[in-house]
Order: structure tokens, then sequence, then C-alpha cells
């Protein structure tokens, strides 16, 4: 049903559709979705990733949580209903550009299974790649590359996701690593192995 927001607005068809685009680019266009703590190389990776990419010709664009926290995103906090918002309106910008054509790779938290849920469902089938960037706690507290965990611990940032704040790891994502286990250049061949397996590049 549509909302009173949107009852009086139509759909209003593409001149160039995404088939379109997709075959003249060479490659389906899919969301790349890396979840996982601060600090455990999200956006480290999914750069590497769309670097290597974008070197064998592919369409691709990073979204980066500290980057659209800055535009799009900065009145949104913290607080789960805040992070929910965050999440909702990156997966519908993401869509866009699975939409334009391209390899979008996201780069957020993302702690609610619930919220990356919706995402999915937003999205086709093999057009939503979860990647658990998985490292430990102890880990990430150890990097503290922006000396948050540190201010987490203080209490001076409350709600600190892994301190303070839940983080609810993903049951079944498509590709799994440990950052802990792995060099960048080993993180970024597993995954475009993982997406050559599904025919996606
Ligand atoms: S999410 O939870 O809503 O997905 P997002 O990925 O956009 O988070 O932003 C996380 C980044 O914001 C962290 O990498 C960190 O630099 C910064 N940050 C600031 N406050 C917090 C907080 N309370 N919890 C987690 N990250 C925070």
């Amino acid at each position: 049903m549509a909302s009173t927001e949107t009852k009086n607005i139509v759909w209003h068809d593409a001149s160039v559709h995404r088939e379109e685009r997709n075959n003249k680019n060479g490659h389906e266009s899919f969301v790349l979705w890396f979840t996982g703590l601060s600090g455990s190389g999200k956006s480290t990776l999914a750069n590497a990733v769309s670097r290597k990419l974008f070197e064998d010709n592919k369409q691709t664009y990073v979204l980066d949580g500290d980057n659209v926290r800055h535009g799009l995103n900065k009145d949104l906090g913290f607080s789960p209903e805040a992070r929910k918002e965050n999440i909702r309106r990156i997966g519908e910008v993401a869509k866009l550009f699975v939409d334009s054509g391209q390899i979008v790779s996201t780069a957020f938290i993302s702690p609610y299974k619930e919220d990356r849920q919706q995402v999915r469902d937003l999205l086709g089938e093999n057009e939503f790649i979860e990647i658990h960037v998985d490292c430990s706690l102890e880990t990430c507290e150890e990097r503290d590359p922006k000396g948050l965990y540190q201010k987490a611990r203080t209490g001076e940032i409350p709600s600190f996701t892994g301190i303070s704040s839940p983080y609810e790891e993903p049951e079944k994502p498509e590709v799994l690593i440990n950052t802990e286990d792995y060099s960048i250049e080993e993180a970024v061949d597993i995954i475009v192995e993982k997406l050559k397996e599904k025919g996606l590049v």
C-alpha cells in the first residue's frame, strides 16, 4: 500500500534499461555488502576489491560509512533507529547504483541482521553479496585506527559497536573473511574468486 507521502507519485520508466547498461559494460551489476566491526577492515577491503575490478575494466563504486555520514546521512547518529535509517538509505542508494550498471561495494558496520536482510530483500537474487569482514574485538581494539575504541572504553563515545552496542554476526554470509588470517591481497583474491564462481564477473 502506498504511504500518504507517495500516493500521488507515479513511477517513470527509464529510457535506458539496466540490461542495456550491463550489456554495454560486459558484466552484471550487484552489491558487495561488507559488514563488520569498526576497524575490522571493511573500507580497506571494499576499496581494494573496487580497485581490482576497476583495473579489470569493471564499473565500480564504494559507498563508505564514514564518508556517507558526512553528507547524505549527516543527520543520523548511532541509536538503533538512526542506524536502521542509515542502512535503509544506503540500501536504496545501492539499488540505484545497481540499476545504473555498477558493482557497488558498501562499507558500513550494519550491526543488525534485520536491517541487512531488508536490503537483501530489496535486491534480486545474486545482487546482494554479503561479506562478513570478521575480526576479533581484541584486534579491532588494538588497531583502533581512529582512536574511537579508547574513547568508547572511557565512555566518551556512548553506544559504540562491540563495546556498548551490539553487533549481530551474519549467519550465512556469501563470503566470510577473517582479516587476522589473510593479507589484503589474499582477501581480495578470495572475494573475486567467489564472484567468478557465481558467474558475476
Ligand atoms: S552503522 O552502525 O550505522 O552501520 P556506520 O558504518 O555508518 O555505522 O558508521 C560507523 C563509523 O562511525 C565507525 O567506523 C566509526 O568511525 C564511527 N562511529 C562514531 N560513533 C560510533 C558508534 N557509537 N558506534 C560505531 N561507530 C561509530
